[in-house]
């Protein structure tokens, strides 16, 4: 079952990775985000920047080309998307002269103190406004003619993010295929993006999907905590372990790209995100959620894992959003996938202090601690063991050779550290103390030392081991 043998040791780098929020890392991969304005007191462009800044935000997506924006990320060292948005693609993909002159108001005045790096053209077009679908490649093709008369062509890419739901079955990735009704333009996108040598812009939307297949995924998968190892999800073709959607839509984009005899198009994530609030009826648009999978996410992204079909292939991303857009049309959840609100206060935090400290626990934890199973066949402990450490996201980086916990002899107090770290930051959204029958959950806290003695005794002499550290770490 378990596809992830090699895992142990691990090594997490919680902290420093958390430290890397939203910057490059070694690999060039990186973590943006988007900034949405359909908000009735957006602030100013001189604050959007000085947020950006505070929170040392690298890269951006704007929805559109706004010129106070443009000025405001001069000489910031911020990388910039900039969009066509789709009530002007018809203009520009019928155009040629058009279209030049937009590359040269919102593109060309701006570079190179503005660091424009990319031209998202429309958005979901093929799936939100299908009347401007013919003019789609056309205006790829006269925006790219322009950007090489301006001699900009290196530095700026053009692409057009699409809908996940341009893949009529997305699952198994394995033989995913775009919606044959946009065969020919598909086509021709992909050809336009294999000879600008320029991404395939995607619009991964996890959120969605899970809500759609009301209890067909569960929601660790959609949150990249897949709960044991016996409910990851494989691909019957492949034999490819999917713990987490997101990981499963971008290889159903690269297999359906493959469909299509196009191979070398890399995919950049272009929005991803999660609604932290909605209405009665969207339960799973909270906090708690929110925060889970733009952490899982910017961890997932910057840990140079690609995905189980392109491992070596990088994916970075744009979270979705900076701003809760209170003017979006829609649900409730529809307004508020923002980790901030208009004014500068955070929804839910994504900074270094709060991620490491972010307390998933509920009152109904207190003082519930879950434990390896002393009895349990070291083999199977091992297992579980890799599979927290791995796909189960505990953080185990004080049980790493070297450091304070670490037991090379004793795997019972590492597998328990690492259960019980599991245990108490996915509880709340379902995650449990099984793993596969070599946990089990206990109310003795192990850090007051004359109780101590009750959980020894259902543990064996092995849990002292643990018992310290925690009772070290307490004091
Ligand atoms: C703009 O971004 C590109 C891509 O990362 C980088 O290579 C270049 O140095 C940046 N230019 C400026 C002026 O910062
Ligand atoms: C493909 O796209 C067409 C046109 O938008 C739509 O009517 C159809 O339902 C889509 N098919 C699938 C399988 O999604
Ligand atoms: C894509 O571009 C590469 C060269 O960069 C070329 O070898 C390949 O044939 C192209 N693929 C298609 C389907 O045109
Ligand atoms: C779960 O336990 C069973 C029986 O002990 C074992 O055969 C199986 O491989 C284990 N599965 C995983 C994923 O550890
Ligand atoms: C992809 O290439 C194969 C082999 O050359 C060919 O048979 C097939 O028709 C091509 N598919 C498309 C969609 O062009
Ligand atoms: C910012 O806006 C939110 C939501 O409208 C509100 O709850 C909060 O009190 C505001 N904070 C400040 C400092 O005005
Ligand atoms: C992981 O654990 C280490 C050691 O206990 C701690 O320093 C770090 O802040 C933790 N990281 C996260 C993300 O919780
Ligand atoms: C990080 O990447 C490694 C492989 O590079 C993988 O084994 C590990 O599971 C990944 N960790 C997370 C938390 O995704």
């Amino acid at each position: 079952m378990l596809k992830h043998g090699n895992m142990w040791p691990v090594s997490l780098k919680g902290g420093v990775m958390l430290l890397m929020l939203m910057v490059l890392n070694v690999s060039g991969t990186f973590v943006g985000i988007n900034v949405g304005t359909a908000i009735s007191n957006l602030p100013s462009a001189s604050d959007i920047v000085s947020i950006l800044k505070e929170k040392k935000i690298q890269h951006v997506r704007l929805l559109d080309s706004d010129h106070q924006m443009l000025s405001a990320l001069a000489n910031t060292g911020i990388e910039v998307v900039v969009g066509v948005p789709n009530d002007q693609l018809l203009r520009v993909g019928q155009s040629r002269s058009t279209a030049a002159d937009w590359i040269n108001k919102n593109v060309a005045a701006y570079i190179p103190a503005t660091n424009i790096t990319y031209i998202a053209v429309g958005n979901e077009v093929l799936t939100t406004v299908p009347n401007a679908a013919l003019v789609l490649v056309p205006a790829l093709q006269f925006l790219q003619s322009a950007l090489l008369a301006a001699n900009l062509n290196t530095q700026v890419k053009i692409s057009s993010p699409h809908s996940t739901d341009m893949i009529s079955k997305p699952f198994p990735p394995s033989t995913a295929t775009f919606n044959s009704t946009w065969s020919s333009i598909m086509s021709q996108y992909l050809q336009f993006l294999n000879n600008t040598g320029s991404p395939f812009m995607l619009n991964a939307q996890p959120y969605y999907d899970y809500v759609k297949g009301q209890g067909v995924f569960p929601l660790e998968y959609a949150l990249f905590r897949s709960l044991n190892p016996d409910s990851q999800i494989a691909d019957p073709n492949t034999n490819l372990f999917y713990t987490n959607m997101f990981d499963a839509m971008v290889d159903a984009t690269y297999n359906s790209m493959q469909a299509m005899n196009f191979t070398g198009i890399p995919v950049m994530v272009t929005a991803s995100g999660w609604p932290w609030h909605g209405a009665q009826n969207e339960k799973a648009a909270n906090v708690d959620n929110a925060l889970a999978y733009n952490t899982n996410l910017i961890r997932h992204v910057l840990n140079n894992s690609g995905t189980p079909g392109q491992p070596n292939t990088q994916v970075s991303t744009y979270i979705f959003e900076l701003f809760n857009e209170d003017l979006r049309v829609g649900p409730v959840s529809e307004k508020n996938w923002g980790i901030m609100f208009p004014n500068a206060t955070t929804v839910y935090s994504l900074t270094f202090e709060d991620m490491a400290t972010t307390n998933t626990d509920s009152p109904a934890l207190r003082g519930k601690f879950c434990v390896a199973i002393s009895s349990a066949p070291h083999s199977a402990l091992k297992q579980s063991l890799d599979w927290a450490c791995g796909p189960g996201s505990a953080n185990c980086s004080a049980i790493q050779p070297g450091q304070s916990c670490y037991k090379s002899d004793d795997i019972v107090a590492v597998a328990s550290y690492a259960f019980n770290d599991y245990y108490h930051r996915t509880q709340e959204s379902g995650g449990t103390c099984s793993f596969n029958s070599t946990a089990m959950v206990t109310s003795t806290d192990p850090t007051l030392a004359p109780m101590a003695a009750v959980v020894v005794q259902l543990l064996g002499p092995q849990a002292q081991t643990i018992l310290l550290h925690k009772f070290n770490r307490a004091g």
